[in-house]
């Protein structure tokens, strides 16, 4: 057993007593517990206990004490949506894109999900595993303590094993929490292009049943908006997939009022993700379930779209989750430091609701939420300990910067 003490933390931030709690919605998400020069024991890879100082009454028996002086703690951030396991960047459809062509008119020529698709089908495992290892590093530093991952840019039953083989490779060898999600209906190939339900049937007869067989995904996704998945598509997989165990996170309402947070809810989706279109019936769907309405600022942003009404869905009591949505062709950043920014000066989160939606909420939105996402005894030990800040409104306003000082992981300070 290995027991680590962190002391004179200036506050300990993102307490939840109860650890029932699934995630906050509506008004609970603008508090955040804290305590003010606390201390913090891990024992193993767990939060053993927390408190005031003045209620720590023993030194002795760590194996570790770190003085955290002018330091805050929190949650490691859930980054609940990413594609990061990817062949290669895409900043030639970046420039189409200033010149001023949309998403939809580059995916439509080629480009897009189905650039990286064509490119996917000669990468080699190593490769994909190798890079995306360095992405992992990478967001790790700012501040990333678990993480769901997306197939997708597959597209044949091979591409989309090989892609899934790889994030399984990252699950056994990564020290984050990794979650990964199979998302087969992320584009039509060109090939099937004029044979849309032939592809649907390749997913469903082919790509499911050995998925599953391997048990290679815990979620299934499907790119529900216009110009890709109709819903009667999407309820067609998520059917078929729900044979499988497999529970929906979808992607839903980027591009338009697409009906994809409806089919999401119906299917009892644990999250429903981008949400750039949301009006009173979305909402109203959402408001009678238990699937995580999670934005993704960092898409919005780079393709110009219409900001998700977060205060809206907030002010109507509903979870919020943030997530980078890390890809090459959307969001190419998994910097969730800048997510909660975003999220605080674009979609007017306040400081407390920004970190409550990349803690708590997005570790439910990955099924993690009783493991991760608060300082809560007996959860794992995947702690932040910042830079000297003032207080915790500092971490969205000085977007720049990273406020990371220290990681630690499963109870182990990286
Ligand atoms: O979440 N919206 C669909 N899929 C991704 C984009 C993937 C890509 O362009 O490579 C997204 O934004
Ligand atoms: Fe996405």
């Amino acid at each position: 057993m290995k027991r680590t003490l962190i002391k004179n933390i200036k506050t300990l931030a993102g307490i939840i007593s109860n650890s029932n709690t699934p995630y906050l919605n509506g008004n609970q998400m603008a508090s955040l517990e804290s305590i003010k020069d606390a201390f913090l024991i891990i024992k193993d890879e767990l939060i053993d206990d927390f408190g005031h100082m003045s209620e720590l009454n023993y030194f002795d028996g760590f194996d570790m004490i770190i003085d955290a002086n002018e330091k805050t703690v929190l949650p490691a951030w859930c980054d609940s949506h990413t594609h990061l396991v990817f062949p290669n960047t895409r900043e030639i459809e970046y420039i189409d894109k200033i010149k001023g062509l949309s998403y939809e008119e580059i995916a439509k020529r080629g480009g897009g999900i189905l650039n990286s698709a064509k490119a996917m089908q000669y990468a080699s495992e190593d490769h994909l595993y190798y890079e995306a290892k360095k992405r992992i590093n990478e967001v790790i530093k700012w501040g990333t303590g678990a993480i769901e991952i997306k197939s997708g840019y597959g597209l044949s039953t091979s591409s989309e094993l090989k892609m899934l083989h790889v994030i399984k490779m990252l699950k056994q060898d990564e020290q984050i929490e990794i979650k990964s999600t199979f998302l087969g209906a992320h584009a039509i190939p060109q090939e099937y292009k004029n044979n849309r339900s032939a592809y649907i049937d390749l997913i469903i007869n082919d790509m499911l049943p050995n998925i599953a067989k391997e048990d290679l995904a815990d979620y299934i996704d499907v790119f529900c908006d216009k110009g890709f998945f109709t819903v009667e598509e999407t309820d067609k997989i998520l059917n078929a997939a729900s044979k499988y165990g497999l529970i929906p996170k979808i992607h839903a309402n980027e591009l338009d009022y697409s009906g994809g947070i409806q089919v999401g809810v119906k299917h009892k989706a644990r999250s429903v993700d981008h949400l750039e279109y949301v009006g009173d019936a979305e909402i109203e769907a959402l408001k009678n379930s238990d699937t995580m309405a999670t934005i993704l600022p960092g898409a919005a942003f780079f393709l110009n779209m219409p900001y998700a009404p977060a205060r809206k869905m907030i002010d109507a009591g509903l979870p919020v989750a943030l997530a980078s949505d890390f890809n090459p062709g959307s969001s190419p950043s998994g910097n969730m430091q800048l997510i909660i920014s975003m999220g605080s000066i674009l979609y007017k989160m306040l400081p407390n609701e920004v970190i409550n939606a990349v803690t708590i909420n997005g570790a439910y939105a990955m099924g993690l939420e009783t493991s991760l996402g608060s300082i809560t005894k007996g959860k794992k030990a995947n702690l932040i300990i910042t830079k000297p800040i003032s207080n915790l409104e500092y971490l969205p306003y000085a977007y720049g910067e990273n406020k990371v000082d220290t990681m630690i992981i499963n109870g182990h300070v990286l």
